[in-house]
């Protein structure tokens, strides 16, 4: 059966994911291998149109529960719709945030019952987890003075505009992650310049690439 590859990109505000994937996606193409290029909250029509009531801060004065809800909502529709059927296909699919924010930034808050959680993720993913996820590490003071330079004069989101305690938070959270399954994630250090974290990734994810199609090689390029 063809299968293609799921690498999600995690971390906390600016630590330069968007930017990397960018940067990834355009070495991948050159190789001729077949992407999909996606994101969360979001990443089909329906995930999108409940990212904006996310992101907006409308769901949350519905408290912690609804906005987890709401999270795996969209993620499930984004499984369905965008990420099970690329990798059915063969594609190599690049995800700017998957679960792995919902057990950071939801789980993570110490207001939601864990059982809760990993109910919801089993219902929401389906058997859909990344076979690599990049986490990008950084001091969060550094990553809010990306976000905020990035960010110019539009307002702060929903999640960007909390403390620098709850980034930390975040940041721990995410490498204790790391540490549970390393067999999964590897941690990138995005405090360092543009063109060293490209190079980490780069090695990285061609290393498990050519390895996950080494038996049969073009599969996830074009013809
Ligand atoms: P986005 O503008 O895409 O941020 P970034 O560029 O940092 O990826 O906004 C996504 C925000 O939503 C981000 O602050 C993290 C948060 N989030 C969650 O809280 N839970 C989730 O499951 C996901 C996917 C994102």
């Amino acid at each position: 059966m063809t299968r293609g590859l799921f690498i999600s990109f995690e971390g906390g505000e600016g630590a330069g994911k968007s930017t990397q994937i960018k940067l990834l996606a355009a070495k991948l193409r050159a190789k001729g291998y077949r992407l999909t290029v996606t994101r969360e909250p979001g990443g089909s029509p329906g995930a999108e149109a409940v990212r904006h009531v996310i992101l907006s801060g409308a769901a949350e004065t519905f408290g912690p529960k609804m906005e987890a809800l709401l999270f795996a909502a969209a993620r499930s529709d984004h499984i369905e719709q965008v990420i099970r059927p690329a990798i059915e296909r063969g594609d190599i699919v690049l995800c700017d945030r998957f679960v792995d924010s919902s057990r950071v930034y939801q789980g993570g808050s110490g207001e939601i019952d864990p059982v809760f959680m990993t109910a919801l993720e089993r219902v929401s993913l389906n058997g859909m987890m990344p076979d690599l996820t990049l986490i990008f590490d950084i001091d969060p003071a550094l990553g809010m003075q990306r976000a905020t330079a990035r960010r110019g004069d539009d307002a702060a989101d929903r999640f960007e505009k909390e403390t620098l305690a709850v980034h930390r938070s975040r940041r721990e959270a995410y490498l204790e992650i790391a540490r549970k399954e390393p067999e999964r994630c590897i941690v990138i250090d995005a405090s360092q310049p543009v063109e060293t974290v490209e190079h980490a990734v780069t090695e990285v994810v061609f290393r498990t690439v050519e390895a996950c199609f080494a038996s049969a090689p073009g599969q996830a390029q074009e013809a």
